[in-house]
C-alpha cells in the first residue's frame, strides 16, 4: 500500500489496515448473524432511585415509550447536514482561534486561504486539528492549553505532493502543526480573543525538549542514541484528550503515536510492536527525513511516546514531563480526582478496539498547598475488570500480579493488562467524573470488531458486560460508582448511562437504550466533560453520512445528558465532516470553548481551506451556563 493511498484514512482505519490480525476464527462467523439474532440484551439494573435509564431491565422499547427531553436550560436543536455550526435559540457562537491564527504579531499574515501556513511561521501560529483543552487562571491572566492532535497533509502541503511530504521542510511543517498550544485570552468589546504576543503564548511540538519520571524513566526500553540515559525525550505527538491536575497544570495525552514511526530497512518485529501497531511505513514519511522516527535506527524511540505529559501553562520556560507511572498506551484523556484519603486518582482510557480502561492511584496523599512531587511518579497502575453482575474491580498491575518487571508493565501496559484478565472494551475514549457525586463515565465510542475478532494481543471480545453488542457501530457510555463513595476503592458497581442507536432503523438492541429517541439520536460518543451543575456534555466523532443505519443522526454534535434522569438533549451541531472534541469554560462560566476538528467545506471562513477551530459559545443574555 502506497502512503498516498492512506492519507485520507482515519487513525483507526489506518491502524486496522496495517495492524497484523489473527487469522479467521470462530468470531468471524458470528458477525453475519449478529444484528438479526440479538433481540434484546436482558438484565441491566439502574443506579439509585432517580436513574431510570434501564428501569424496566430491558434496554429498548417502542419509540412512543421513549424518554422525552425536558428540563434543560435550552431548547434542543434538530440535526444538521450542512457545512455550518448550529446552537440553540438564545445562544451565539464565533471562532476564538483557527488553524493558522497568529500567536505573535510577526505571524499575523502567516495564513493564507490558498496556501495555508509557510514552514517559517509554523511554530508561531495555532496548530491544526484542535482536540482536548483546559482553562487556567494565573496572576489574573486567563490561559488556554489546547491540543492539536494530528495534521491533514493534503491541507497543509502543496497540492502536487498528494499529501506526502517531499522535503525535510515539509516534514517540519507537519510536525509544527501538531502538539500543544498555550495561549492567553482576554475579553474585549468583541468578546474573548487571543492576546497576541502574550509571554504565555507557547507552542510545544514534536521537537520540544522534555523529561521523564516514574519507574520506566531511564530504563533500557527508553534509551536511544541521542539520549543514552533515557531521561530526556523530545516531543509530544498525537495529543488527543486532556486533563487538569488539582494543582493547576495541564495533562496532554498521547494517543495514536504508533503511526508516526516507520522503517527504512530491517528491524526486529516484536510482540510489543505488534500489540501497539508499530511497523512498516509511518503515516507522514517522517522516517525518510528524520532518523528519530526510523525503527531501523532508533527502535526504542516509540517507547518514549504514548504517555501522559504534564505541562505548566503558567511558566513558559518549564520543561514538560512524561509520567511513565501512568502507563503507555493510546491515551485518550486523563481525569484526575481524589480518593477519600487524599490520594491522587487518574482515570484513563486506551482508545483501540478491544483495549482496556486504566486507573492510577498515587502512594502519597495531597491537599491544597502541599508539594506535588511524586504524585504522578510514585503509585500503582490498575486495569478495569467488569463483571456481568454489574460489579467490577481494579486489578493492580504489579510484578507480583503480572510476572513482569515494573518498567515492562508500564512501557507495555497493554500486555500487562492481558496477563491479569482485564476486560476488552469498545474503544475507551474520554472519562469524566461527576463533580456532584462520586461516579465516573467513560465513552465507549464504537467497535465494529466486538464479537468478531480478538484484540491485537489475542484477548477475546465477547459481547458481554458494558460492551454488550456485537459489531457495535453506535457506542455507549458506561458509568461506575466506587465502593464506599471512594475513588480510591478497588471495587465498584457499573451500569450503562446510554447505549446509542437508531430507533428509526432498528427495533432491537441497535435501537439504543430508552433514553435514545428519534429526536436526540447520535453515534460514537467521544469527548465528555461535566459542567459545574453536574450535567454531562457529550461530543461525538462518528459517521455523519446521515444514511443507512445512521439516517436521521446528521452531522457530529454535542449533547447534554442529565445523570439523574438519563435525559439527553442536542445542544450543538458541527459542520459536515467535523468531529466535536474538546470542551472547557471561561473562568466565569459564561462562555464555553468547543473544539471543531477536521471540518469539511471551507468552514468557518467560507473560502479556501477548511480550518479546524475552537469556537466560543455564549448566551445572548450573558448568563452563566455550565
Ligand atoms: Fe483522539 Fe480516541 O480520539
Ligand atoms: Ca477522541
Ligand atoms: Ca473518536
Amino acid at each position: 500500500m502506497d502512503i498516498k493511498d492512506t492519507v485520507d484514512l482515519s487513525w483507526d482505519d489506518f491502524d486496522e489496515l496495517r495492524q497484523p490480525r489473527a487469522a479467521e476464527n470462530d468470531f468471524d462467523k458470528v458477525v453475519d448473524r449478529a444484528i438479526s439474532r440479538r433481540g434484546f440484551l436482558g438484565r441491566a439494573v439502574a443506579f439509585g432511585s432517580g436513574a431510570a435509564v434501564f428501569g424496566s431491565g430491558i434496554l429498548h422499547s417502542s419509540t412512543s415509550a421513549r424518554a422525552q427531553t425536558a428540563g434543560f436550560a435550552f431548547d434542543p436543536i434538530a440535526i444538521s447536514t450542512d457545512f455550518n455550526l448550529h446552537v440553540p435559540t438564545g445562544f451565539q457562537w464565533k471562532p476564538l482561534v483557527r488553524w493558522g491564527d497568529a500567536l505573535v504579531s510577526d505571524a499575523q499574515d502567516a495564513y493564507s486561504a490558498d496556501n495555508g501556513v509557510p514552514v517559517a511561521m509554523s511554530d508561531k501560529v495555532f496548530g491544526e486539528n484542535t482536540d482536548g483543552m483546559e482553562t487556567f487562571t494565573h496572576d489574573g491572566h486567563v490561559l488556554l492549553a489546547i491540543n492539536s492532535e494530528y495534521v491533514n497533509p493534503k491541507i497543509n502541503l502543496p497540492e502536487a505532493s498528494q499529501g506526502v511530504p517531499q522535503t525535510a521542510d515539509e516534514v517540519t511543517l507537519l510536525k509544527n502543526m501538531q502538539g500543544v498550544t498555550v495561549l492567553e485570552i482576554a475579553q474585549g468589546n468583541e468578546g474573548w480573543a487571543v492576546t497576541l504576543d502574550s509571554p504565555y503564548n507557547r507552542r510545544i511540538t514534536h521537537e520540544t525538549q522534555m523529561t521523564m519520571d516514574g519507574p520506566a524513566a531511564g530504563s533500557d526500553h527508553v534509551k536511544t542514541n541521542a539520549d543514552p540515559d533515557g531521561m530526556s525525550p523530545k516531543g509530544t505527538m498525537n495529543n488527543c484528550g486532556s486533563g487538569k491536575t488539582l494543582w493547576g497544570t495541564y495533562l496532554t495525552c498521547e494517543e495514536n503515536f504508533n503511526g508516526y514511526f516507520g522503517a527504512t530497512g530491517d528491524y526486529a518485529e516484536t510482540e510489543a510492536l505488534i500489540r501497539y501497531g508499530i511497523g512498516g511505513e509511518g503515516r507522514y514519511a517522517y522516517e525518510k527525513f528524520d532518523p528519530r522516527y526510523d525503527l531501523t535506527q532508533e527502535p526504542n524511540e516509540p517507547n518514549r511516546h504514548g504517555w501522559v505529559t504534564e505541562i505548566n501553562p503558567a511558566d513558559p520556560s518549564s520543561t514538560p514531563i512524561k509520567h511513565t507511572a501512568l502507563g503507555r498506551f493510546k491515551h485518550e484523556n486523563a481525569e484526575m480526582v481524589q480518593g477519600k484519603d487524599g490520594r491522587i486518582v487518574v482515570y484513563m482510557g486506551d482508545d483501540e478496539r478491544g483495549e482496556f480502561m486504566y486507573r492510577y492511584v498515587s502512594n502519597a496523599t495531597w491537599s491544597e498547598g502541599q508539594p506535588t512531587d511524586g504524585l504522578l511518579s510514585d503509585g500503582t497502575l490498575y486495569v478495569a475488570k467488569f463483571n456481568d453482575d454489574m460489579s467490577g474491580e481494579w486489578l493492580p498491575l504489579t510484578p507480583e500480579t503480572t510476572g513482569m518487571p515494573i518498567e515492562d508493565i508500564l512501557v507495555f501496559a497493554r500486555m500487562a493488562g492481558s496477563k491479569v484478565g482485564a476486560t476488552t472494551m469498545d474503544r475507551p475514549e474520554w472519562i469524566a467524573a461527576n463533580p456532584l457525586r462520586v461516579e465516573a463515565y467513560c465513552a465507549l465510542t464504537n467497535n465494529k470488531n466486538r464479537g468478531v475478532k480478538p484484540n491485537a494481543g489475542g484477548d477475546e471480545t465477547p459481547a458481554t458486560g458494558p460492551n454488550p453488542r456485537e459489531t457495535n457501530n453506535f457506542g455507549q457510555i458506561v458509568r461506575w460508582r466506587p465502593t464506599g463513595e471512594d475513588h480510591g476503592a478497588d471495587t465498584f458497581t457499573w451500569d450503562l448511562y446510554v447505549m446509542a442507536g437508531n430507533p428509526d432503523v432498528y427495533d432491537n438492541a441497535y435501537a439504543g437504550s430508552d433514553n435514545i429517541t428519534a429526536g436526540n439520536m447520535f453515534n460514537s460518543p467521544d469527548g465528555m466533560a461535566f459542567s459545574s451543575d453536574g450535567m454531562l456534555w457529550i461530543q461525538t466523532d462518528g459517521d455523519d453520512s446521515n444514511e443507512g443505519e445512521f439516517a436521521g443522526q446528521g452531522n457530529n454534535q454535542m449533547l447534554v445528558g442529565n445523570p439523574e434522569t438519563g435525559e439527553i438533549a442536542r445542544f450543538l451541531t458541527a459542520p459536515n465532516g467535523a468531529e466535536v472534541t474538546g470542551l472547557t469554560w471561561s473562568p466565569d462560566r459564561k462562555t464555553a470553548f468547543v473544539g471543531i476538528q477536521h471540518p469539511g467545506g471551507s468552514w468557518p471562513d467560507g473560502n479556501g481551506k477548511p480550518r479546524s477551530s475552537v469556537v466560543a459559545v455564549w448566551r445572548d443574555d450573558g448568563a452563566v451556563f455550565g
